[in-house]
């Protein structure tokens, strides 16, 4: 079986007052040591969330896909991984869909980052109407073609995707049980090969009380967590739901 991860994605929330939450959330990932503990906090927060939880990963929640230049208000993957951050959520679709970003600004930023030796969280998701049309499936393993890299040996040791339809996203609702399992298998069996060691992390809605039974799931290899991420009160149980 492979490790499990939990991923919180702190999205635009978090300042310095935040920090008793991050040192309570890295407590909580060090009494599960079996399971794989990341918080994405805001840019602001890498250096300082890193240094003082040194027992987690910490991550970016966004990178650009050059190493430098005159691009105001970016943040590259290398000054990522200089602030302290050894991953990064790519292709959320809070960006997708609020900024724009396609398949192929997505598969640009994934090479950037793997290219500095940043974990991926590679983010898909369809839309509700898509997922009315029958069309998920189809939509979702087209985004992962689509916004990986193409292959390379050291692809599959550095990224796993996260299943997350932007329907259940901070909206308390999840997908269903065989809907999740049905797109991971899809999801894995589109990786071909390295789909057998590619993580693949469900996200959308994942509470204490829901997260037993999707970890449970054969294909689940995880969780991506917004909302329930911002107080380790609320995270902790997920955390321990993994372990
Ligand atoms: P949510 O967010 O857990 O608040 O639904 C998940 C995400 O957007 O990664």
């Amino acid at each position: 079986m492979r490790r499990k991860m939990i991923i919180g994605n702190w999205k635009m929330n978090g300042s310095s007052a935040s920090m008793a939450e991050a040192l309570a959330i890295e407590a909580a990932a060090s009494a599960c040591p079996a399971v794989n503990v990341a918080i994405c906090p805001p840019f602001t927060m890498i250096a300082a969330v890193a240094s003082a939880c040194p027992a987690i990963t910490i991550g970016g929640q966004d990178c650009h896909s050059a190493a430098s230049g005159a691009y105001t208000g970016s943040t590259s993957a290398s000054m990522l991984h200089d602030a302290g951050a050894t991953l990064v959520i790519l292709g959320h679709s809070e960006r997708r869909v609020g900024l724009g970003e396609t398949n192929a600004m997505v598969k640009a930023k994934v090479e950037a980052a793997l290219a500095v030796g940043l974990f991926v969280i590679l983010c898909v998701g369809e839309a509700l109407d898509v997922r009315e049309d029958g069309e998920a499936v189809a939509f979702v393993v087209g985004q992962v073609r689509e916004s990986l890299p193409d292959e390379s040996p050291s692809r599959g040791a550095g990224l796993a995707i996260a299943y997350e339809p932007i329907w259940a996203i901070g909206t308390g609702r999840t997908a269903e049980l065989e809907d999740i399992a049905r797109m991971h298998g899809a999801i894995r069996g589109a990786l071909g090969n390295e789909g057998t060691h590619i993580p693949i992390l469900y996200g959308g809605s994942v509470t204490a009380d829901n997260a037993a039974s999707i970890l449970a799931l054969d294909q689940v290899d995880g969780a991506l967590v917004g909302g329930a991420s911002l107080s380790a009160a609320k995270f902790a149980p997920i955390i321990a739901a993994a372990g």
